[in-house]
């Protein structure tokens, strides 16, 4: 059988946690695992949610309609752009990844920037996508380019995966503003931002009111349910999402009838509301003080990544290896993993996940 080889990769960050788990069984020692990209101060308590979900209907048993149930979309419209758009700008998509796969497909351009550091999955999907790609340092780098950049797409992330850092809105959004003037495409996939905000918070607004704007935003870690699946992708562009709807119905015919009722659940419903919030307010706590004790001892790498953007999570970037950490039993993963030009450089620096509990990242932390 001859197989069309893309040359991606499995996932590096999926084989250190299996090893981890088998150096936990083979010494009976505890580990902390902060290699992983999940929320994990706490979970989500759907107990009230679930509980007036009619597992027997028609919405959850038959074919979804392909881009999505209305009442998500409707739901999502209002809590992310406060009404500033259309519900059929809006596709549900199978996660992040699978939007993500979608956008790439969809967009007919050069190249794509990537952050200077980045999530291996982009490169992976572009490369099975034959989508040539390059990254850019800094937004102010962008900025300089703009005028270049008809063709290209950029990638923003922040808070950045792995480096955790947030930039301020207004340098984003204007940033954002000069490319798509410029035509340049923006693909927005920041899913760590809603962990950090609200509902009130305009930005989502701002960004759907661009035309060259494309946001593919998740609910693996804004509601911490990254079992289900379940993401969206936004464009105010009419032949972008004719285009991204042809693709959706045949790499998926609908997604998952009961992620969407549930995620409708969490964002319309008083029970599912409080729930988001109880868990939100868990996370950003602890994530908080976690930074605030690495700092203190000395451990964040303060200069090298935070000196124009702030230390903000879901992780965060330290001045110690991979090897270095693993003997004190934390789990983490070496920054080379998410550079391909700066590896030898980065593996002195490692990437934590810092949204874990407070109180045991202290014990692991305090023998350094
Ligand atoms: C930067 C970034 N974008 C998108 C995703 C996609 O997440 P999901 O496919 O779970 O929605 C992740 C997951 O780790 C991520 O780190």
């Amino acid at each position: 059988m001859r197989v069309n080889k893309s040359g991606a990769r499995y996932s590096a960050i999926v084989g250190i946690g299996e090893k981890i788990k088998e150096l936990s069984k083979q010494t009976a020692r505890e580990y902390l695992f902060l290699n992983r990209g999940v929320n994990a101060v706490c979970n989500i308590n759907l107990n009230e949610v679930v509980k007036d979900i009619d597992f027997n209907s028609g919405t959850i048993q038959v074919y979804p309609p392909n881009s999505g149930f209305p009442r998500l979309k409707s739901a999502i419209n209002e809590i992310y752009f406060h009404n500033r758009t259309r519900d059929d700008n809006i596709t549900i998509s199978a996660g992040g990844m699978g939007g993500l796969d979608l956008v790439f497909q969809t967009l007919d351009i050069d190249k794509i920037l990537l952050p200077r550091f980045y999530w291996g999955a982009y490169a992976n999907i572009l490369l099975i996508r034959n989508v040539p790609n390059q990254t850019y340092n800094s937004l102010p780098e962008l900025k300089a380019l703009a005028g270049s950049m008809a063709g290209t797409a950029v990638i923003i992330c922040d808070p950045n995966n792995p480096v955790g850092n947030k930039y301020d809105d207004a340098e984003v959004l204007e940033t954002v503003k000069l490319l798509e003037s410029k035509g340049a495409v923006v693909v927005f996939d920041s899913p760590y931002r809603r962990v950090f905000y609200d509902r009130d918070e305009p930005m989502f607004a701002e960004l759907a009111q661009l035309d060259n704007v494309v946001i593919v935003e998740s609910f693996s870690k804004s509601v911490g349910l990254s079992g289900q699946r379940l993401a969206f992708v936004h464009s105010g562009n009419e032949e972008f999402n004719n285009e991204l709807g042809i693709r959706i119905l045949y790499a998926n015919n609908g997604i998952n009838g009961f992620a969407q009722e549930l995620v409708s659940r969490l964002l319309v419903s008083e029970e599912g509301k409080k729930a988001v919030d109880n868990f939100r307010k868990e996370t950003v706590r602890d994530i908080g003080l976690n930074i605030r004790y690495l700092k203190e001892k000395g451990l964040l790498a303060d200069n090298e990544f935070y000196s124009d953007s702030d230390p903000m999570g879901i992780f965060v970037i330290v001045n110690k290896t991979e090897k270095e950490l693993l003997e004190k039993y934390i789990g983490s993963v070496s920054l080379s993993y998410f550079t391909k030009d700066e590896k030898q450089w980065a593996s002195q620096f490692s990437r934590l996940c810092v949204s874990v509990p407070h109180s045991g990242f202290v014990e692991f932390f305090s023998s350094f």
